[in-house]
């Protein structure tokens, strides 16, 4: 089975408590038994991980581009301002697919600016949790 990283950034590991109005109610260990469950229905193994720490989420994308890994990557509030992050996500090697629970578009003004999109294969933003199932049904279909 091809492998996949699916990488969740800062307070994500807080879902389920963190804003529920806003993220929902399920937990990281729900998202993660989805993500992995979707992933057997499509032939993929996929690896839930998700870290507070910027230099833990390069790290990660780093292995993922010298592996050539295709990555889901949630990366929260990085989004809108890791430099670094974004210099990680333009070495990759495979497919990444940005995803957002919420849609940021529709909320406040800072959440409007992804400093990644540009260099991601593309974003799903706004379908809760489908948001990571519908990221890796395009993993699935795109070539490595
Ligand atoms: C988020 C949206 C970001 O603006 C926010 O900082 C998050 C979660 C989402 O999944 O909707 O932490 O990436």
């Amino acid at each position: 089975m091809r492998p996949v990283l699916v990488l969740n950034g800062p307070n994500l590991g807080r879902l389920g408590i963190r804003e529920p109005d806003v993220y929902g109610a399920q937990t990281l260990e729900d998202l993660a038994a989805l993500c992995r469950e979707t992933g057997r229905e499509l032939g993929l193994s996929v690896e839930v991980r998700q870290t507070d720490d910027e230099a833990e989420l390069i790290g990660w994308i780093h292995e993922a581009a010298d592996g050539k890994i295709p990555v889901v990557l949630n990366p929260a509030a990085f989004t809108h301002y890791s430099y670094a992050l974004r210099d990680a996500i333009a070495q990759r090697t495979a497919p990444l697919v940005e995803v957002h629970i919420s849609n940021p578009n529709a909320r406040e003004e800072f959440r409007h600016t992804s400093v990644v999109a540009a260099v991601a294969t593309g974003t799903i933003a706004g379908f809760g949790m489908r948001s990571y199932v519908l990221a890796l049904h395009a993993i699935a279909e795109l070539p490595s």
